[in-house]
Formats: C-alpha cells, structure tokens, sequence
C-alpha cells in the first residue's frame, strides 16, 4: 500500500455525500433536521457547509464503502471505521451525530466532527490524526471563507462548527474555527498567508477568553494584527446571533472588538478590586509586563499614557518601572 493511496479522500468524500443525503432527504435524518432548524441552521446554510447526519446503526457506512470497492482497512486507518473490541469487527466510527464535514483549503474532505444528539459523550466525536486528516493544520470553514477572507484582508476567529455556520449566516462570511484544540503555530502561518489581521471571537466564559489570549499571542508571533471581540459571560457568537440577531451581532461584538492589548487590559481588570491598593500595584505591573511585548515606540507610549491618566500617575514613574521589568526580563 502506498502512502499516497491512503492520504486520498475519497471514502471521506463518499461518507460526507451519504450523510448529508441522510439529513436532506430521509426520516432517519428528520429529527437532526429539525434540531438544527430550531437552532437556526437553514436548508441552505446545510448545503453551503454540507451537513450530514449518521444513522444509528453500526454498520451502514461499512456497507456502502465495502460495496464501492473501498479497502476497509484504509478506511480504519483514515478514522471512518474502527475495530471493536469485543467482536474485532469493523465498525462505523459516526452514529446518531450530526456531522460537519471538515474540508482543506482545496475543499476535499479528510474529517468529521460529529455532534451528539442526545446527550452521549464526549459531545463532539472528531476524526483521529491519519495520513489524510491533519487537525493541527486545518481550520474548520476556511474553504468557504477562504475569498472573503482575502478580499476583506481579515479574518474572524471562531471555537466552534456551529458559530462559524452561524456567523455566516449573519453575513460575517470570512468565519473559521480552529478545530477544538488551542491554535497551533501551523494553524497561524496559514491564516497569515491569507490575511494581515483577525479577530478573535471566542466564547464569552472564562476558558474560552483565557484561549483567547493564548490564540492572540500565537497569532501575533506569526505577525498578524490581532483584534480580540467580547462576549458577555456565558455566551458564544451562535446564541448571541440566537438572541440578538445578525445586526446586533455585526454592530455590538465585531465592530466593537478591541485591539489584542486592550484585550488584555480589560481581561487583567476583571479578577481585581481597583480600589484596592495591592490589586491596583498588582494590576499596573500586569499592564506594563504585557506592554513589553509591543513592538511599536507609539504604540508603548499611547497605553503608557492610558495607564498614567487612569490612576493618576506621573509617565516618569511608569517608565521606570517598566523599565525594571524590562532588566528583570533580561
Ligand atoms: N469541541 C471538540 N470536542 C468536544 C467539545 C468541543 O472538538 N468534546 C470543539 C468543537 O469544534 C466545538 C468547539 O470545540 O465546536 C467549541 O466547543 P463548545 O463551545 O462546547 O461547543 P459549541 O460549538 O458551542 O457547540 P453547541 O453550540 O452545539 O453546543
Ligand atoms: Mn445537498
Ligand atoms: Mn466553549
Ligand atoms: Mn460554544
Ligand atoms: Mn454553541
């Protein structure tokens, strides 16, 4: 077996026609279909992305590759199917999830992430490494929003399938995903083949806006211009655009996203009482190690500023504490 047999796409391609033929078009799909109609997911926005649903049964996929003439080892390695334990037979690796087909930038599919249903865990089942699927160097929705992503030179970064579907639904079609893990240098480099800015527009809870920061310096070593949106707590872009609708969302989170410093500014004030004298010195310190990383002399000097205006300090005292924490850096 060659290693180019294996990296080819083509039982992926199959499998993702044949589940998005399942959601469209039969009643074992009816109850995904519905579900994702109620969250907003239209007929149309399920083509665009090629939604899919896995019946629940354990063989069916198998069935329809074996009758294609695919190797059905291959097919394991590539992550479709698996091998049982308790029988040793193969077995479809997707069932009872819906499934959103993950493509490369030349738009074949080499993976799935598949949502559960129900409530069985883990909640998303993703396609395991291979020869084919590569998870540290895609990004979910970068085939479609690869255009958009160019003409408007910037990108909006996502954490999950459904908030990129959702965003493109709200006309922010230059959407993508990193694909549920923390972003990856790799991940990085090629969105900065595409764009010179971003913005980061993770979920609003603690995990995501601490992802939000490592994102923002992954980014930023890969010399991007990286802006950072806000969410309330709690939410994340799809049930904002859910509860508050595309203009809202467009006008009130992407229009009104910080640069990655303020980012950072604002994230550091959040765990402190201001008032309080040692959360002030602690914040302060926090500011200015952080403003070591700017590059720009202008920039420096427009949070120096910022920072002597908010609390009432002379720019002398500020830079020579900053520039202690530029010798301890060494
Ligand atoms: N993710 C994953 N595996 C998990 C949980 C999450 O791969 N067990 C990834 C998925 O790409 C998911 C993203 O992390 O889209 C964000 O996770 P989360 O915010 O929990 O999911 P949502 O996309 O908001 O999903 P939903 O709205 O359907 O609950
Ligand atoms: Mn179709
Ligand atoms: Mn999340
Ligand atoms: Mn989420
Ligand atoms: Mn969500």
């Amino acid at each position: 077996e060659t290693g180019e047999s294996i990296s080819r796409s083509e039982g992926h391609e199959l499998a993702a026609r044949f589940y998005h033929h399942v959601l469209m078009n039969t009643e074992q799909g009816k109850q995904a279909y519905d579900y994702l109609e109620a969250r907003g997911i239209t007929a149309e926005l399920m083509e665009r992305f090629q939604l899919g649903f896995s019946p629940d049964q354990p063989e069916v996929l198998k069935g329809l590759l074996d009758k294609r003439g695919f190797d059905l080892e291959q097919m394991e390695e590539q992550g479709l199917l698996y091998r049982q334990e308790s029988s040793g037979e193969l077995r479809d690796r997707f069932r009872n999830r819906i499934m959103f087909p993950i493509r490369d930038l030349r738009g074949r599919t080499v993976g799935f992430g598949g949502r559960t249903l129900g409530g069985a865990e883990p909640k998303y089942l993703n396609s395991p490494d291979s020869a084919l699927f590569h998870k540290n160097e895609l990004l979910y929705g970068f085939d479609v929003a690869r255009k958009a992503v160019r003409r408007e030179n910037t990108a909006v970064l996502f954490e999950g399938y459904s908030d990129v579907i959702a965003a493109n639904k709200a006309g922010v079609d230059n959407g993508l995903a990193s694909l549920g893990t923390s972003l990856t240098d790799r991940q990085a480099q090629i969105i900065r083949r595409n764009t010179e800015r971003i913005i980061i527009c993770y979920d609003g809870d603690n995990a995501g806006q601490e992802a939000a920061w490592r994102a923002g310096e992954v980014l930023e070593k890969q010399g991007l211009n990286v802006e950072a949106a806000m969410l309330p707590a709690q939410t994340d872009p799809d049930d904002y655009i859910q509860m508050h609708g595309m203009d809202r969302f467009q006008k009130e989170i992407i229009e009104t996203a910080l640069p990655f410093m303020s980012f950072k500014i604002q994230a550091l004030k959040k765990d402190k009482n201001l008032q309080d004298e040692g959360d002030k010195l602690r914040y302060i310190e926090e500011v200015l190690k952080e403003m070591t990383a700017l590059s720009r002399a202008v920039e420096r000097d427009f949070y120096l500023r910022q920072l002597a205006d908010e609390f009432s300090l002379s720019l002398d005292a500020l830079k020579q504490e900053q520039y202690r924490i530029y010798k301890d850096k060494g």
